[in-house]
């Protein structure tokens, strides 16, 4: 069902891959409640085709942006103002990928030349996109900017590796930027934190399957799927959450306040 939720409101969906990408849902979720979308990704996943298919469905203009390029990511903010004809109204950031976990490298033998590209993927980009759009003045008043995490930025989940720190910086990004734009015009800037999804990202984590059946038996309303994420972030671009801002919010089922749950023992 939809609600008009995100009529006459424009915005960019970072990080759509493929049908299970939760940025993906976000889209489908966002054009169904009135936005117009730019969607974007880097070169090479655009290359791979799936998300043409998503960009012709939902009547969205596709285009290429490497994240931790400033240069591709001004193109790509000046070129979303031309196709919307004034400014944006919402932007979601669902971007990560950790080199030493794609590479298997353990936490304790870290290649830090490819920690600091995991960085600059998974949180400085989120930075440099905020800093591009606020140089620009490319945010409407009571815009809202979104960037999804993980509860690895709090507690320790040791496979999830150098991401865990990649969505402590994310979230401290959020905050302090948010300050930033709440003064400039209005503009909120929040970090959702999700339950594991079974997606491209989630499922290169070591153990992932194991770990996202423990995670379901810990949340008392189980995980949170890609759907219900992206109705969460359609509420957060909409007008009904204008003073929320610079928070880590979490998306997960209650598993962020449990302690122990009886269901585990019977795994
Ligand atoms: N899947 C999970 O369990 C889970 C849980 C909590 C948070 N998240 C977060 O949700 C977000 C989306 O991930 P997902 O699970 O939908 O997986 P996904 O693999 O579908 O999405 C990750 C996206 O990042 C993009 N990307 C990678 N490098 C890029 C670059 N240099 N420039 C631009 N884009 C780049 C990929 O092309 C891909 O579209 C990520 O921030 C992820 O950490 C995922």
């Amino acid at each position: 069902m939809a609600f008009g939720l995100l009529k006459q409101k424009k915005g960019i969906i970072f990080g759509a891959l493929d049908e299970n990408s939760i940025a993906w849902h976000v889209a489908e979720r966002a054009h169904a409640e009135g936005a117009q979308i730019v969607l974007t990704n880097a070169p090479v996943a655009l290359r791979m085709g799936e998300i043409q298919d998503l960009a012709k469905r939902i009547n969205a203009e596709l285009i290429p942006a490497d994240a931790t390029s400033e240069e591709d990511l001004n193109a790509l903010l000046e070129q979303s103002m031309e196709i919307f004809g004034g400014k944006i109204d919402f932007i979601l950031h669902s971007i990560g990928m950790s080199l030493n976990v794609r590479k298997k490298r353990d936490y304790t033998d870290i290649k830090y030349e490819w920690m600091a590209k995991t960085f600059d993927i998974s949180a400085i980009s989120f930075h440099k996109l905020m800093q591009g759009a606020y140089k620009m003045d490319a945010m409407n008043e009571w815009g809202s900017i979104l960037a999804l995490s993980y509860i690895a930025a709090q507690r320790t989940f040791p496979d999830y590796s150098e991401m865990a720190e990649s969505k402590s910086l994310l979230e401290s990004f959020a905050r302090s930027f948010g300050y930033h734009w709440a003064k400039k015009n209005n503009v909120r800037v929040n970090t959702i934190s999700q339950s594991p999804t079974m997606t491209t990202a989630g499922s290169g984590v070591k153990g992932f399957q194991e770990f996202f059946n423990y995670s379901d038996k810990m949340s008392p309303l189980g995980n949170a799927s890609a759907e219900t994420c992206a109705a969460y972030c359609v509420s957060m671009f909409s007008d009904l959450t204008k003073m929320v801002t610079m928070q880590n919010l979490y998306h997960d089922g209650g598993f962020s306040n449990m302690g122990m749950s009886p269901d585990v023992l019977d795994m």
